[in-house]
């Protein structure tokens, strides 16, 4: 993992990056494009709880009894922003399958590109919990930012947000506004075009995801 600033990571891991370029080719379909998001959800959920706490507990080998570490402490919630940070939490969940799974509804204004929320469940006691926030694109940043401002406001603390695609201007709208929050990013793109979508980017990771157009 690359460090770009204080709790801002790149994952350069040669498989994340390949996997990242079959979903930035128009002629991958959603079949495929859905299993990459799903793996791409195991590969960095991997990296970015690196830090889980592990406390030790005695096993028996067949062949002697030992101190193993498993892991302790708090429990997980990871939160998919709706609807494309959806297609991240099977590979999550693989990882971490006794998790919880809260879930936050944004859309965004096709005029404005302002964020509004219609939806947030969380698991609770959300604040005795490491929060895994996910969203395949971190663009304006926006609705990051506000649905991170809403956990926060629930009670949340420990809170790491994974995207795959980031666009410079959004990590320093995330960065500026929650740097306690450790952002981890598949790779950092160019920037935003007019339209608020990443450039180079994939496009529109739910339509891609879902199938929808
Ligand atoms: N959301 C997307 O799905 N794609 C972008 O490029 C920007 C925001």
């Amino acid at each position: 993992m690359k460090k770009l600033y204080e709790k801002v990571y790149e994952m350069d891991h040669p498989l994340i990056q390949h996997k990242i370029t079959l979903l930035r080719d128009r002629h991958t379909g959603t079949n495929e494009f859905r299993k990459i998001v799903e793996e791409l959800g195991m590969l960095m959920g991997f990296e970015a709880l690196h830090d889980l706490p592990v406390e030790n507990v005695e096993v028996e080998t067949p062949i002697e009894k030992c101190l193993s570490p498993v892991i302790s402490g708090r429990k997980l919630a990871v939160v998919p922003i709706l609807r494309a940070g959806l297609g991240l939490v099977p590979g999550i969940l693989s990882l971490t399958p006794s998790a919880k799974v809260g879930h936050i509804g944004m859309y965004r204004d096709e005029e404005t590109h302002e964020p509004h929320e219609y939806f947030c469940k969380l698991p609770e006691p959300i604040s005795e919990r490491i929060i895994v926030v996910t969203d395949p694109m971190l663009a304006t940043g926006s609705s990051a930012v506000d649905a991170v401002d809403l956990i926060k406001q629930r009670g949340g603390k420990k809170i790491k947000f994974i995207c795959i695609i980031a666009a410079p201007e959004g990590v320093k709208r995330f960065n500026e506004a929650h740097p306690d929050v450790e952002l981890y990013i598949g790779h950092l793109d160019r920037e935003l075009n007019g339209d608020a979508y990443i450039c180079p980017g994939l496009g529109d990771a739910g339509d891609r995801i879902f199938g929808t157009q």
